[in-house]
């Protein structure tokens, strides 16, 4: 049904992708945007533009078919390394975009929520993400995770601090600590972990994303810069996830 109503939408091929059986959760690493914008003669910051209008198709689209969740790397700790104007322009399309989004997603169906450390960013981003977090609390949809400033090895570090202080302050013994309650302490506490990871931009790697929780996750990579990354390519990505064959360390039975 969901296929027939896309298939109406957009007059394009879904392919092989069975949606009745698509994944939960989906990871995104955004890549290429400044590659996208260097072929075509533009500014880097051009390409992050692209990006970010790239990032609101694809997650309306991912609401359609009925994911739960997508979560896309934004902004990596290691992403501050890069020269300042352009540190500046995502930070402020990110700005735009939750300003936005704060009277559209009720509306959309798409809860907008953030992972990473916004201690770091102005005031006004971070009352804007608490807007934003606020907001997704009372509706439904397809969360959307923004990861902000987010690391994994950093992610992993605090959790285990704050596990640390939980047995310092008595709230918990570490003789409980099992691997499902280390999870609570993940900026992804609650959130099953991706079924499929996709990295558009040519490289394959995990670039400190999702480390824990990727242990079983199956990964596609593409040479198609995220910003010319279509819901063909997506439609690709689901039918070759559905072709795995995912064993969790098992046998097949
Ligand atoms: C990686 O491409 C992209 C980033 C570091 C920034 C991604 C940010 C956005 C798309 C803006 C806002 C996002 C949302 C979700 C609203 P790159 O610049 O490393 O590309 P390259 O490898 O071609 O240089």
């Amino acid at each position: 049904m969901k296929l027939a109503f896309w298939k109406k939408k957009s007059g394009g091929s879904a392919g092989q992708v069975d949606f009745d059986h698509l994944p939960r959760h989906v990871a995104i690493i955004l890549d290429g945007n400044g590659r996208w914008a260097k072929r075509r003669g533009l500014p880097r910051t051009a390409g992050h533009r692209a990006g970010a209008e790239n990032f609101r198709k694809i997650a309306t689209y991912c609401r359609d078919i009925g994911l739960e969740y997508l979560t896309v790397y934004a902004f990596s700790t290691e992403n501050w390394k890069r020269p300042e104007e352009e540190v500046d322009a995502i930070l402020d399309l990110l700005r735009r975009y939750m300003l936005e989004a704060l009277d559209t997603m009720e509306r959309d169906r798409v809860r907008l929520c953030f992972m990473g450390d916004r201690s770091v960013f102005n005031q006004e981003l971070r009352e804007l993400a608490a807007r934003c977090d606020e907001v997704s609390q009372r509706i439904e949809g397809c969360q959307c995770n923004i990861c902000l400033n987010y690391g994994s090895h950093a992610e992993i570090v605090r959790a285990a601090q704050n596990f640390a202080k939980d047995c310092i302050n008595g709230s918990v013994k570490l003789e409980d600590l099992t691997e499902e309650r280390f999870e609570d302490y993940l900026y992804s506490a609650g959130i099953p972990s991706p079924e499929l990871l996709i990295r558009p931009g040519g490289e394959q790697r995990l670039s400190n994303f999702l480390l824990w929780q990727c242990a079983y996750t199956e990964f596609y990579f593409t040479d198609v810069l995220w910003p010319d990354f279509s819901i063909e390519e997506l439609h690709k990505a689901l039918a070759a996830y559905q072709r795995r064959d995912r064993r969790f360390g098992g046998v097949k039975k």
